[in-house]
């Protein structure tokens, strides 16, 4: 007969962190999120020795609806991390990741372009659909052609000139614009933008081509983002999903494009493949590539994974909000009840060898507290997918639908991904024998706004808790934290009740 676990399958829900004595050194403005992102010898839990960490514990799930190199740019700025997609060709993936390095804070891709012999028409038209004023007017009307002029809104006027106007007319032109070359950094830029009093500086290259804008607004920028998350070179932190398919192509293009950390997509990493992925890494590139592993559900998954080199190890099977994998094949385990075992496992692994393995709580997250809760029971950091899905910066569309704002979020073992590489075994054996079966859904997710606003909140609350917890590092509240299960009575007593409310909540989750 099978083993039968004696405890139950638990989940975040169930439990509630208990408040420990808060002194006055524990306010939020002290509390500090940064984390190990990849394994190191040494003190356990100790991000200052990890060569790799991250400001913030999240990571974006490796998704097509969710990780496109606009929400890593978004993320690293916040201090976390995104893990680009990989149900792409190697050449896409790649650029995308390449797009994330080449990113400079200030400096931004002109997205309002015309030829010069567009009309005052198109220019209203532009602005109109953009939402921007101010567009760049190239010879082949792309953000990175010869630049002619500028024009903005102070350069026309609708009742004055006729719509057929040419944009030549109205632009200021090339020869008498201030621009800065390519290659300068931001202090400079901003130096000329105060020196000509500009609201924008547009940076060319020696044959004059487009390089970038530089906006007076953008001034203070790098203060907006004090965790921004980089690399010794100032760039950004991007992550990178890759298969155990044909990691000998995609890793070595990855890892051209810049990528600092790599992780192996899969709904079930306790396998051989991923020993074999982990193995030709680490054989062909040595330590200096870091490569995450998963997912696993308990210590034996941990292990194999560990003993194979793996950098992290992420943990979860079944429990993400688009999966349907439990009811599909009915596998999985309750997401704390799995991150406790692993937890266990990887700390126990770090008294055995003295190497930390740092574990990432994948999926199901649904509440802001849950961040919490994963990492009091051991993970170091989290991913999400539904919660970046929701924001702007995520790739699915934005649509109305029932007088509501939602955006796109499907799985990828959806019909629409297609990404049945991530579940299948061998060697494609059902994409062969034409067996393939959804383990994911496509859905709708309330639109939520911007990334920067809504994850400012939520680790709001984080360090808010922490300070109940009475800690200020991610370790302390590893080592103080105390939770207990909560009865289904005592979840019902933990939301409003016995009042009428006077509005009605949106939807049962806050984050
Ligand atoms: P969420 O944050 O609850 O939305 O869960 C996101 C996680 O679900 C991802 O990081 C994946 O581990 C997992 N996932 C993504 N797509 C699918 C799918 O189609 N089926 C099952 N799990 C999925």
């Amino acid at each position: 007969m099978a083993f039968v676990y004696p405890e139950p399958s638990r989940t975040f829900s169930e439990y509630l962190l208990i408040p420990n004595l808060t002194t006055k050194q524990c306010i939020p403005s002290r509390v500090s999120l940064t984390t190990p992102l990849v394994r190191y010898k040494g003190s356990a839990n100790d991000p200052a020795l990890a060569p790799l960490s991250l400001n913030a514990p999240v990571s974006s799930a490796l998704m097509q609806s969710v990780s496109d190199d606009k929400l890593a740019i978004a993320l690293a700025r916040q201090g976390g991390i995104a893990f680009i997609y990989c149900s792409q060709s190697i050449e896409n993936q790649a650029a995308m990741v390449a797009r994330v390095k080449k990113y400079k804070a200030g400096f931004v891709v002109s997205d309002s372009n015309l030829k010069a012999d567009a009309t005052l028409d198109d220019v209203l038209e532009l602005t109109e659909n953009s939402g921007h004023s101010t567009i760049a007017v190239t010879d082949d009307g792309s953000p990175r052609g010869k630049l002619l002029g500028m024009i903005t809104n102070r350069d026309y006027r609708p009742d004055v000139h006729g719509p057929r106007t040419p944009v030549s007319q109205l632009m200021t032109p090339f020869a008498r614009l201030n621009c800065g070359k390519a290659g300068l950094d931001l202090a400079t830029a901003n130096e000329l933008i105060w020196e000509h009093r500009l609201n924008c500086l547009p940076i060319v290259d020696n044959d004059d081509k487009l390089v970038h804008l530089v906006f007076r607004k953008d001034h203070d920028d790098h203060k907006d983002h004090p965790l921004e998350n980089v690399d010794a070179e100032k760039r950004l932190i991007a992550g990178a999903g890759i298969n155990s398919r044909d990691y000998a192509e995609r890793v070595p293009a990855l890892i051209e494009a810049g990528a600092d950390v790599l992780c192996i997509d899969s709904s079930d990493g306790y396998s051989e493949w991923q020993k074999d992925a982990l193995s030709h890494i680490k054989e062909k590139f040595g330590d200096k590539v870091f490569v995450g592993a998963g997912n696993v559900v308990d210590a034996e998954g941990f292990l194999y994974l560990a003993e194979a080199g793996a950098d992290f190890v992420k943990v979860g099977v079944g429990g993400g909000s688009i999966c349907i994998t439990r009811e599909q094949k009915g596998i999985g385990r309750g997401q704390a009840s799995a991150l406790m075992d692993v937890a266990a496992a990887r700390d126990e692994y770090h008294r055995r060898t003295g190497i930390y393995v740092p574990i990432c709580s994948d999926g199901g997250i649904t509440q802001d507290y849950h961040i919490t809760v994963a990492l009091a029971m051991g993970a170091n950091f989290v991913m999400m997918g539904r919660y970046f899905a929701r924001f702007d910066e995520a790739p699915g569309r934005k649509l109305r639908v029932n007088n509501n704002f939602v955006k796109e979020y499907w799985g990828e073992g959806s019909n629409r991904a297609r990404n049945w590489q991530r579940y299948d075994h061998g060697e494609g054996e059902k994409k062969r024998n034409n067996l393939e079966f959804e383990e994911g859904v496509d859905s709708y997710v309330p639109y939520a706004g911007k990334l920067q606003d809504n994850l400012g909140l939520t680790l709001s609350k984080t360090r808010s808790t922490m300070c109940n917890c009475g800690s200020t590092t991610i370790t302390e509240l590893q080592e103080r934290a105390r939770l207990t299960v909560a009865s289904a009575v005592s979840i019902h007593e933990g939301g409003a009740h016995d009042v009428i409310l006077k509005e009605t909540r949106g939807t049962t989750s806050d984050s």
